[in-house]
């Protein structure tokens, strides 16, 4: 296997099957091995949250540790921002003191892009607004392809808010490079027109989504960009979209797998019950994440 290479590490659309399942193997020999590494001793892992997370924060944090990386967590509402410094002086300065990656969440599209035109870090996007959230989409297939392996003509449904959702579009796309059928599923004002353009079939209908689905991928409401009403109450679309274990045992598959990328917002887009199910996987993602954060930070890090 060939460890990849990157210079920076920004979207799935931009990589190919052979490095998502480079980056695969990768992950599998640091899960096997399940021990501390040094192949990033000596080298600095900044994370830079300008958006609420629990577990992306924390997996990359680990992921880094897990490497003998020193990590240090920007928190930005007690940094410069707050005196008026912009972001691209912020970057050069945590360059200037050499450190070799940036891990950066930021609420608007495109934000990692721009900084890896000037940064001399590997900038790694941890979810840039609603366009995507690579390592997120990487461990979600990672999960499906430890199970299934192959994931030829495995139906995947993704059900929820799909105009919003960075992890919809990056499990997109790495889906499809790996030969899964993409259904997705939700209010018809949040699906994005022209989203059939990226290969997926679109159904507004939740029982037409579960019924071929060898996978459910369910996702939360972003309604923290949401900047006007997309349906009329959290409650209408629990009703029409909720997914409960009723509606998995009258139209789903007995094996039917779960996933989740968290945060899950209970009893509105999955019920308790089919959470915590023994179909559901959740927390297995979140413990893959690790090990594709550790695949990524080693390619972006050693790359420089
Ligand atoms: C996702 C995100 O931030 O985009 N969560 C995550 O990183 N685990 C999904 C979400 O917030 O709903």
């Amino acid at each position: 296997m060939q460890t990849p290479n990157f210079e920076h590490f920004l979207g799935l659309e931009e990589l190919t099957k052979g490095e998502i399942l480079n980056l695969f193997s990768l992950a599998k020999k640091f899960k096997l091995s399940n021990k501390k590494h040094s192949l990033l001793n000596g080298k600095t892992v900044v994370n830079l949250f300008c958006e609420p997370s629990t577990r992306t924060r924390t997996s990359f944090e680990i992921a880094a540790k897990r490497l003998s990386a020193d990590v240090v967590n920007l928190n930005p509402d007690a940094s410069s921002f707050l005196k008026g410094e912009s972001l691209k002086d912020t970057i050069n300065n945590l360059c200037a003191m050499q450190v070799a990656a940036i891990v950066v969440r930021h609420k608007v599209s495109g934000i990692p892009y721009l900084i890896s035109r000037y940064a001399k870090a590997a900038i790694i996007n941890a979810g840039d607004g609603a366009h995507e959230h690579p390592t997120q989409g990487l461990l979600d297939t990672f999960t499906l392809y430890e199970r299934f392996g192959d994931l030829k003509s495995l139906n995947v449904t993704i059900v929820g808010d799909i105009a919003f959702s960075r992890t919809a579009r990056s499990n997109i796309w790495a889906l499809k490079k790996l030969g899964a059928n993409v259904t997705v599923c939700g209010p018809k004002t949040l699906i994005p027109s022209g989203i059939e353009k990226m290969g997926v079939k679109v159904t507004y209908n939740i029982k037409d989504a579960i019924k071929n689905a060898d996978v459910l991928n369910v996702l939360r409401i972003q309604l923290e960009r949401q900047e006007q009403k997309f349906f009329p109450s959290l409650n209408e679309y629990a009703t029409y979209f909720g997914v409960t274990q009723n509606l998995l045992d009258k139209h789903g598959k007995e094996k039917i797998l779960i996933m989740h990328p968290g945060p899950i917002n209970r009893n509105i887009e999955l019920s308790d019950e089919v959470a915590d199910s023994p179909n559901s996987v959740i927390l297995e993602q979140v413990t893959n994440g690790v090990f594709i954060r550790m695949a990524v930070l080693v390619s972006s890090v050693c790359a420089k």
